[in-house]
């Protein structure tokens, strides 16, 4: 049990606009963390998931996004779960310890025992309340959310290697060029306050490596002044925790569950399905319920915003999510998709395996259509906002921009 006294914040780093350029073009409308999956922005899964947080005071975004992009969600979502959930916004990329060190007297306001740091583009089940009790026991400075992969896949992220009885971290590695581990790091991490020493400390080691440089060589003083200009810029992976590694301070917390990084559109069509099928477990009112009979078909888990039409002939699902104001006609397929705000798909349109656009139309008998595979740059097939697919015309595994109208069939395209 948690000390009444103990108090718990949670961070969420949700980067900026020059960040997640690989999930163009529906980054051109929305901020990414505000991108639905399962009909709700991709930061409302780890937000939601602070909620079972024992004793948490505020949840904390930080980003380098205008504020106002962040305002609505900010005061809904705070309001829903009544938690004060805050956007701060830096003046410039500070790197993921840089950020969090930025607004260390924010964090530090309410006098938390422990800090969660989660990086928004994450998918999984988000198990804080365990990998707290987990790092009470350790008993270090931080614990990383970690999950086993497949050998080959490793290399693209944090590779670690633990103590298999004590858990503790012996090696880091951030994107090794030969196989280190099949374990990897999540992005979900809990500290105590020390962390802000740690990150302290590394900046002013920096600090006096390239002073040290810059008395002692010539040869050395232009890259020591440019590390003298970026000394806020500090990265949590290489700059931080690979340094801390054997060290007796970071320990791993498992989870078998799902976890998957949410980079691209493709990736965001898979961690929608993982978000819908969780809700069975933790929200199933939000997945639209078959069998009745003044109601579409629906196949698997689905979800409908109430503002959406959907016509008594159309079937749905698996793996849909249909947003505001969306309006799908008679005898129309949806399998695999995620329909935006405001779209219209016409009767007897097919989608599968599909992100369709704001205020996108899908014509008459047209067919839009991606082969399901999500880490391919043509798995899918996207529609960017108001794209307008005309009446009979087949649209497979491409990629079309904003405000194009298409009234020819295309396939394995980019449509600028
Ligand atoms: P890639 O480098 O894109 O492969 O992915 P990564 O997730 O390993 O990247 P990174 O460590 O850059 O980002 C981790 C998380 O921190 C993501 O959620 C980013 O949006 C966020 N992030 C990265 N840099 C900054 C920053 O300067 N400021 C803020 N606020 N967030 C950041």
């Amino acid at each position: 049990m948690a000390s009444s006294q103990e108090r718990v914040v949670a961070v969420i780093l949700v980067g900026g606009p020059t960040k997640g350029t690989r999930f163009r073009p529906l980054s051109l409308n929305v901020p990414k963390p505000l991108f639905p999956l399962a009909g709700q922005p991709m930061i409302h899964h780890p937000i939601s998931a602070c909620k079972r947080i024992p004793n948490l005071a505020q949840i904390y975004l930080i980003g380098f996004y205008e504020e106002r992009e962040f305002a609505l969600y900010v005061s809904s979502i705070s309001n829903e779960l009544r938690i004060p959930v805050r956007y701060l916004k830096e003046d410039k990329p500070h790197g993921s310890a840089g950020g969090l060190y930025n607004f260390r007297d924010y964090v530090m306001e309410d006098n938390p025992s422990h800090i969660f740091l989660l990086n928004c583009d994450v998918c999984c089940s988000f198990p804080l309340p365990e990998m707290l009790e987990a790092h009470k026991r350790y008993g270090g400075m931080g614990t990383i959310l970690v999950i086993k992969v497949s050998a080959e896949s490793a290399n693209q992220f944090g590779e670690l290697v633990a103590d298999p009885i004590t858990n503790e971290v012996l090696h880091y590695t951030e994107k090794p060029e030969t196989f280190v581990s099949d374990l990897i790091n999540c992005g979900v991490y809990v500290f105590t306050p020390d962390i802000f020493t740690a990150i302290q400390d590394a900046i002013m080691q920096r600090n006096d490596r390239a002073n040290l440089h810059r008395e002692t060589s010539f040869e050395f003083l232009q890259s020591a002044t440019k590390a003298l200009l970026h000394a806020d810029f500090v990265r949590l992976d290489q700059d931080i925790l690979s340094p801390l590694a054997g060290k007796k301070v970071l320990y791993t917390y498992e989870t078998t569950d799902f976890w998957e990084q949410i980079k691209t559109p493709g990736m965001s069509l898979k961690c929608s399905a993982l978000y819908l099928s969780q809700f069975r477990h933790t929200s199933s009112h939000l997945l639209a319920g078959g069998g009745d009979t003044r109601c579409a078909t629906i196949v698997g888990d689905v979800y409908i915003h109430p503002s959406a039409k959907v016509h008594v002939t159309a079937k749905i699902g698996p793996n849909v999510s249909i947003s505001a104001n969306a309006r799908i006609g008679a005898g129309v397929r949806l399998i695999s998709c995620i329909i935006l705000d405001d779209v219209e798909i016409k009767e007897n349109a097919i989608a599968i395996n599909s992100i369709v656009g704001w205020k996108s139309s899908i014509g008459r008998w047209a067919r839009v259509q991606g082969d399901g595979d999500y880490s391919a740059k043509l798995g899918i097939t996207i529609l960017g906002e108001a794209v307008a697919v005309e009446d009979e015309v087949v649209v497979i595994n491409s990629i079309v921009l904003p405000n194009k109208t298409l009234n020819v069939s295309v396939q394995e395209e980019i449509i600028l």
